[in-house]
């Protein structure tokens, strides 16, 4: 028996529960083995449950160690230079490998794999395959290309492919909550963002195939999804009347989100991420009306600045998200998580226009952030038609600035929650102690509390009694009072 894993090095998500590997499978002797990296976002570590899917119909075992792959796959990002750079770093090492092992294949997907294409063939001389978003049903005869010794390339971006059909496999689950992604692509036109070229058009999913994934993982014990898209507002199905069946059907994001809220009350739902530009009450009101619809939202500024918002291309201003700020207050309550993701030091942005992110900070007061300084993207409008001409040191001193009235609210946030009962789904053991357990509450912040008697996917009432600017800790409460 061997352990199917998928290594995490994602920037982002940074939790403080240890992850336990559920995922096994028997590994017979003619079974060519696999072992899959995933950079970036969560829509690309979805995607390498659907890659681990394609190969498995495809006789492949996952692996969770390198050393016995006869396949290693690199699902990369390509947002920020530095992203781009750790593959670099990582495929050097792989290099290495390779020449004590001349029949390992060495395998790039995702989207730094599409930006570059067979560019990264000529740069990376030992890489095997370059393989898109849109290609992973290709993996198989692309690995049998590479078997026989020739470089295998599809970087085709589709309109229609969502990999809808495909049962994903879940690496490195904690069993509890899963990711499904929605909708592929992105429409919007931001000018610092590469995804549009890398992951190509916008397109929806069938709903009753996502419906049927939730389903399915609620059958299998998960008790949290969480629905995937670069912009979930804009989620949009139509299936056209056929003569003589049913009429057209359509379903927009606020009818996902219930569909989905239906299956159980005891499945959670979060989803991500949210453009300001496109929220609709009905999906405030929608999360107001289901108590499985966690009541927080990734909800990315960018910039407190409408010139600047303006030059990024955001499509909103200032004003308006203010007002869509207030609206979720206004429906969803003070206590709604509210996340963002900030840039700092974008093309001609001044001093007093940084002042207006920090002040958009203190306004919103987000409970959490994802910040960063801004790093040009060879092929987006902002490299094409802009100046980079903010200089690094001054970014990065901007950066720390907002990383520091983040911290600070990030604990105000927290403190809110001191004194009160929060449920918490448990997703497992705590990274420091196996003592403590470690889950979510509502508002996606981690909970970590004494385990007594309590186990992996249960909902447990805590009373917070400490924070700190990550996380709450408290004890297990028998009942809540109404
Ligand atoms: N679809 C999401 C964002 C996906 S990319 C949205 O519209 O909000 C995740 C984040 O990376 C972005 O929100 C942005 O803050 C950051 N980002 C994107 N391109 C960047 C760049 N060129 N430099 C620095 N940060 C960037
Ligand atoms: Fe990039 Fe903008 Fe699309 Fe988000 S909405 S993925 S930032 S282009
Ligand atoms: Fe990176 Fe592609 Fe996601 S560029 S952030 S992995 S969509």
């Amino acid at each position: 028996m061997i352990t199917s894993t998928l290594k995490i090095l994602s920037e982002a998500d940074k939790e403080a529960c240890e992850l336990v590997k559920v995922s096994e499978e028997e590994l017979t002797v003619d079974k060519k083995r696999l072992f899959i990296e995933s950079y970036g976002c969560q829509m690309n570590f979805s995607d390498s449950e659907i890659v681990a899917a394609v190969m498995r119909n495809a006789d492949f075992a996952t692996t969770s160690s390198e050393d016995n792959a006869d396949v290693i796959f690199l699902n990369t990002c390509a947002i920020r230079d530095n992203a781009e750079q750790k593959v670099r770093n990582r495929l050097q090492y792989l290099n290495n490998l390779k020449k004590k092992r001349p029949g390992l294949i060495i395998g790039v997907l995702g989207c730094m794999a599409e930006r570059l294409k067979t560019k990264l063939l000529d740069e990376e001389k030992m890489v095997d395959i370059v393989a898109g978003p849109d290609s992973y049903r290709d993996l198989p005869r692309l690995v049998e290309e590479a078997e026989t010794g020739q470089k295998a390339v599809n970087v085709f971006l589709s309109r229609e492919e969502t990999y809808a059909d495909i049962s994903p496999i879940r690496l490195n689950s904690n069993g509890i909550t899963a990711y499904i992604s929605i909708m592929r692509g992105c429409d919007n036109m931001c000018s610092f963002c590469v995804v549009p070229y890398t992951r190509g058009r916008e397109r929806s999913r069938d709903p009753f195939s996502i419906v049927e994934e939730a389903r399915l993982l609620f059958a299998d014990g998960y008790k949290e999804v969480t629905l995937l898209g670069q912009n979930v507002d804009s989620y949009k199905w139509k299936k056209e009347a056929e003569k003589g069946a049913e009429p057209s059907q359509m379903v927009n994001f606020a009818q996902l989100l219930e569909m989905v809220a239906l299956i159980h009350p005891d499945l959670r739902v979060r989803f991500s991420t949210s453009h300001p530009k496109d929220i609709t009450d009905d999906v405030l009101w929608t999360m107001k009306k289901y108590e499985n619809i966690c009541n927080y939202i990734h909800f990315p500024a960018q910039s407190g600045n409408s010139r600047v918002l303006k030059v990024m291309n955001r499509t909103y201003d200032r004003e308006w998200y203010i007002q869509k700020i207030d609206r979720i207050r206004e429906i969803l309550g003070e206590d709604c998580g509210i996340s963002t993701d900030m840039i700092t030091g974008f093309c001609t942005e001044t001093e007093e226009e940084h002042q207006d992110t920090l002040s958009l900070m203190e306004y919103v007061k987000y409970d959490y952030a994802y910040m960063f300084a801004y790093s040009e993207r060879p092929g987006t409008p902002a490299a094409k038609k802009l100046k980079d001409d903010v200089p690094e040191e001054v970014k990065k001193r901007r950066l720390q600035e907002v990383i520091a009235v983040q911290r600070q609210h990030s604990s105000e946030r927290n403190e809110m929650a001191l004194g009160k009962i929060q449920k918490v789904l448990v997703e497992g053991p705590s990274k420091r102690s196996d003592a403590d357990l470690c889950g979510r509450n509502d508002q996606n912040k981690v909970v970590i509390f004494p385990r007594e008697h309590y186990k992996k996917g249960d909902y447990v009432y805590v009373l917070v009694t400490e924070c700190s600017s990550a996380t709450l800790i408290g004890k297990a409460v028998e009942a809540v009072l109404a």
